[in-house]
């Protein structure tokens, strides 16, 4: 593979191990996009510091992309947030900025990226087993569910020239999953059948393939990488 690969939330957590996996894989040019001030990641790797949810932001990315000088192969879409609570507690405010980052951007970035990508090319987005439902997660569960149903219409309107796929990861060991308090972590590691947590470099392993010609034929589908959890 050689071109370029842009990946959201890179600052950190599984965002990070995605950009660090494609920076070692080859000859591609990865480009880090967070909003975090500090971007400190392999020297290899273009940052791009910026708010994934502001007017400006797409339009910056595309023109990092430009700059690189070589084809668009890849997306991934993987900045999010939680900002828990129960149905009859949420905010409108966290409503609309759990839906704003998890699906609104990853929606107005594919947009304006989808038109320089590659034949060949793919997008990756990143959901979680929550959009199954999960209890306290009223927002960010809706988000997930609509980050799958994006990447299937999405894998629709862009065939046969991209494919769209999502990783949905389940507890994984990340700041945003250390955010759970410590009891009901534990709780939630007692019901994965293989006994722990994952790690941010088991989802980069999937995204990686979903990303090369490995997985040519695959398009439209929910990955879920979570130890089981989801099985009963
Ligand atoms: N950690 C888990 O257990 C878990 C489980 C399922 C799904 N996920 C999903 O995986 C993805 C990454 O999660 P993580 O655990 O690495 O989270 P994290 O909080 O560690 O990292 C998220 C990154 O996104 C960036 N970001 C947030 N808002 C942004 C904005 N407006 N513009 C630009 N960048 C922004 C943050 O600065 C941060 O670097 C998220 O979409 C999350 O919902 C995580």
């Amino acid at each position: 593979m050689n071109g370029t690969i842009v990946v959201t939330g890179a600052a950190r957590g599984i965002g990070r191990a995605i950009a660090e996996k494609m920076a070692s894989t080859g000859p591609l040019t990865v480009i880090g996009v967070d909003i975090a001030p500090e971007l400190a990641l392999s020297e290899s790797i273009i940052p791009v510091q910026v708010d994934l949810t502001s007017i400006e932001g797409p339009g910056l990315i595309r023109k990092a992309v430009e700059a690189s000088g070589s084809p668009l192969l890849g997306l991934v879409n993987n900045a999010g947030i939680t900002r828990d609570a129960r149905l009859i507690n949420l905010t409108e405010e966290d409503f609309a900025a759990v839906l704003e980052i998890n699906l609104g951007a990853a929606y107005r970035l594919t947009t304006e990226l989808a038109p320089l990508m590659s034949d060949g090319g793919s997008i990756v987005n990143i959901a979680s087993r929550a959009y199954l439902g999960n209890f306290g997660q009223f927002n960010y569960s809706m988000s997930k569910g609509g980050v799958v149903g994006m990447t299937r219409a999405m894998a629709l309107s862009l065939a046969p020239h991209v494919r769209v796929n999502a990783v949905a990861p389940g507890l994984i060991s990340s700041e945003m999953s250390m955010a759970i308090p410590e009891d009901i972590r534990e709780k939630m590691v007692d019901s994965i059948p293989l006994d722990r947590m994952g790690t941010p470099d088991e989802i980069a392993n999937t995204v990686w393939w979903l990303l090369t010609p490995l997985s040519s034929y695959i398009t439209g589908e929910v990955i879920v990488v979570g130890g089981g959890r989801s099985l009963s």
